[in-house]
């Protein structure tokens, strides 16, 4: 199945979030093949899953805590995202990676926190433009893998999205070569921690400046099963190009 998900990340309003999956669920060509998902900020996601019941439009959440309820002031509890019906938790994007300092010993308890719940987490890594400058690219991604994974359970369900640093929200994305090279590693080092089913059943997704007008080489490549796109899913008739590029 191949997955196109949008990250809002911190944009729109519950408002605007209706009136997005209003326009956008009419744009959808294609199904069978694929699975849509949006993750809109925590405070939408309320508004997201009422608009989104009985439709292909799956809702997701960007971040969460790795405790179910505790003294922890502005977190958000992953048993709650359970119960309130989202199905998939992004954990480690490189803006809370950066931006909040979130550690990989962190996200590995994010990962397991979610998959205890029977929710699948949507781990994100990638390499820093210094990394691939200086040939880390391998072994940056593959650590990032490792310990992101150091508490998951491999029978459970798990997506991971490579995402380069120097790829997202610049406009410079990975050529269709670049990515597939570090999916086809990731895929190896899946198969190295879990088995061949593991590695086959995960879904790696590329994220870093996805726009329509690239869309459609990258999802042609083998290793790519899929898109988690940021500036190019804030518009409903943007996604929708990239959520109905033909897929092999
Ligand atoms: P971008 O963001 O598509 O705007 O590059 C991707 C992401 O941050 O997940």
């Amino acid at each position: 199945m191949f997955v196109i998900a949008g990250n809002w990340k911190m944009y729109k309003t519950p408002q605007e979030t209706q009136k997005y999956i209003k326009e956008f669920l009419p744009l959808l060509t294609r199904g069978q093949d694929r699975r849509f998902l949006i993750f809109p900020p925590a405070t939408n996601l309320d508004s997201a899953l009422a608009a989104t019941q009985d439709t292909p439009l799956e809702v997701g959440a960007q971040n969460c805590h790795f405790q179910n309820e505790g003294a922890f002031t502005g977190e958000t509890s992953p048993r709650t995202l359970s119960q309130m019906g989202v199905r998939v938790v992004l954990v480690g994007h490189s803006e809370r990676r950066t931006l909040f300092k979130e550690a990989d010993d962190v996200l590995a308890k994010k990962v397991k926190a979610i998959q205890d719940l029977g929710m699948t987490p949507l781990l994100c890594l990638g390499e820093s433009l210094a990394d691939r400058e200086a040939g880390n690219t391998q072994r940056v991604i593959e650590k990032q893998l490792h310990e992101g994974l150091r508490l998951a359970d491999t029978g459970s369900r798990l997506m991971i999205a490579y995402e380069p640093v120097w790829a997202i929200g610049t406009g410079k994305v990975a050529t269709p070569q670049q990515a597939e090279d570090a999916h086809s590693f990731l895929r190896g080092v899946l198969q190295n921690i879990g088995g061949i089913e593991f590695a086959q059943q995960t879904r790696i997704l590329y994220g870093g400046s996805v726009k329509p007008s690239n869309a459609q080489e990258l999802a042609s490549q083998k290793n790519i099963n899929g898109f988690l796109v940021g500036g190019a899913s804030l518009e409903p008739a943007e996604f929708a190009q990239i959520a109905n590029v033909s897929i092999m």
